[in-house]
């Protein structure tokens, strides 16, 4: 039988603390829905004493979503106990989370009292939270760094309080894990009521090894993770979720799982990012830009053989549905054999040849070569020499200047220059390509693509032109988008004559 590890996240409250990341009102009931339909199971909201604006934050998502935990974060202080309660009123299902510091630093050196005293009041904060709400997680801030024997005697009497939770952070993300592990199994072992309660982990990433120290809390019998998207959080940040779901779903002999819905784990990553002005870094792991990305011809290879050769998770398990072959000047063939076949085209052994040294060409003057470069490729490759080829051509336009354009064609090996006027320089182009073709068409539909790429993308081209009943399609991509203009409106004509 798997057992569930209930997926705590704080992105609203560890992740919003990041200097820049704060968000307003409607951002954070944005991030909360979405982590709702991402399916995580506690959502700390913020910590309500902390700022009207958290105060009021935590308010209107207990009103906004309804099926997770909503928590609220509070010092062992009965005023913020009562403010969290405030703002907790309207929670379908709340949570305190109150708590305080029980290394030897932070008694000594922050609170400036004794095991003693952090015990009665880690006792009775519990007790009074108690009053106002049945859910309450204990936190005992630097667990990590305290000693096992005072933390063990400090969980058994909040659990006797009435703690329904007990969060054991590595705060300053000193542990390692075996350490972090060995902690966990200490107190499950002396603690005499631990099973009254869940344990959870809070790990932060100082070292980098928040994940792991995770890990191994859960082995060790943790069953609560605080995580956050993208492991924003203080300094180096937290734990993040998906991380710690994507191991739990791939390691299957654990026999653990979560509840979340991995295919939207790259949505609900996109979301914070952008709300927050935090980008991801592209290698992060599960998701980053390149977290699935195979760029060299011997993985590349591997992979088109069997997906398994080098990925060990699924990329559409986590919402990624672009293909992992990024074409770049190191693809082999078989690369781009893969990546044409995508798009639906099948060409001869001598045809990808060709096709190969072209793409060679673009691949060593672009860092990475996209579905559109290929189509271009392939449509060249495909439709082999045209009976119109456009040579040449030179446009002035702008204010004050009359658009004109010098248009050079070579018809069937012979070529022709007209110069013609227009409304603008597509126009007097056109009408500088009509001068030369002399056939009656009928322009139907011009379609131009905006570039959203990058600035060095192609911008496409689709043109509809008929000619005596007859309609026909030409299309050009081509980083000048006037000139794909003109290849696009060539490209019908040269079906015609
Ligand atoms: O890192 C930490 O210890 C915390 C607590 C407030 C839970 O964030
Ligand atoms: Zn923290």
């Amino acid at each position: 039988m798997k057992e569930k590890v209930y997926v705590f996240d704080t992105t609203l409250r560890d992740g919003e603390q990041v200097p820049g990341c704060q968000l307003n009102t409607i951002e954070k009931i944005e991030v909360a829905k979405a982590l709702e339909s991402l399916g995580v199971d506690i959502i700390e909201a913020g910590f309500p004493i902390s700022s009207p604006g958290d105060f009021n934050s935590v308010v209107e998502i207990s009103k906004a979503v309804r099926e997770p935990v909503i928590c609220g974060l509070t010092r062992a202080v009965e005023k913020d106990i009562e403010v969290a309660a405030d703002a907790l009123q309207y929670a379908e299902r709340p949570r305190i989370h109150t708590g305080i510091g029980t290394s030897y630093y932070h008694i000594i050196y922050k609170l400036n009292s004794t095991q003693d005293k952090i015990l009665e009041r880690a006792v009775a904060a519990v007790k009074y939270a108690k009053k106002f709400v049945e859910d309450i997680e204990f936190y005992a801030e630097d667990a990590g760094r305290t000693d096992n024997k005072y933390l063990a005697k400090v969980i058994q009497a909040v659990i006797k309080a009435g703690a329904t939770v007990v969060n054991i952070p590595d705060t300053t993300g000193y542990t390692l894990p075996e350490e972090f592990g060995a902690k966990i199994k200490y107190l499950k072992d002396h603690v005499e009521n631990i099973d009254d309660a869940i344990i959870s982990t809070h790990c932060h990433n100082d070292l980098g090894m928040a994940t792991a120290n995770t890990m191994t809390g859960i082995i060790n019998g943790a069953r609560q993770v605080e995580v956050t998207i993208n492991g924003i959080g203080e300094r180096a940040g937290n734990t993040s979720l998906e991380e710690v779901v994507m191991i739990l779903k791939s390691r299957k002999h654990l026999k653990l799982y979560t509840d979340i819905n991995s295919k939207r784990i790259l949505k609900t990553s996109r979301l914070v990012s952008n709300l927050m002005r935090m980008p991801v870094q592209p290698n992060k792991a599960i998701v980053g830009r390149n977290a699935f990305a195979h760029s060299s011809g011997i993985h590349q290879d591997g992979v088109i053989k069997r997906r398994e050769n080098y990925e060990i998770i699924d990329p559409r398990a986590v919402g990624i549905n672009e293909s992992s072959i990024v074409l770049t000047a190191r693809s082999g063939r078989a690369a781009l054999k893969h990546r044409i076949g995508l798009l639906g085209y099948k060409l001869s052994k001598d045809k990808l040849d060709n096709l190969y040294h072209e793409f060679l060409e673009v691949a060593d003057n672009k860092k990475e070569v996209n579905d559109e470069d290929l189509k271009v490729l392939v449509g060249k490759e495909k439709r082999g020499p045209r009976s119109i080829e456009l040579k040449s051509l030179q446009v002035t336009c702008g204010i004050n200047s009359i658009p004109t354009a010098t248009v050079t064609l070579e018809i069937q090996g012979e070529s022709f220059t007209e110069s013609a006027i227009g409304n603008g320089p597509i126009d007097a182009s056109f009408t500088a390509v009509k001068k030369i073709v002399n056939k009656k068409v009928r322009l139907e539909e011009f379609l131009i693509q905006a570039i959203t790429r990058g600035s060095n993308d192609l911008g496409k081209v689709h043109v509809q032109i008929t000619h005596r009943g007859s309609t026909y399609y030409g299309f050009s991509a081509n980083t000048d988008i006037i000139t794909a203009s003109v290849e696009a409106f060539v490209d019908a004509l040269a079906q015609i004559v």
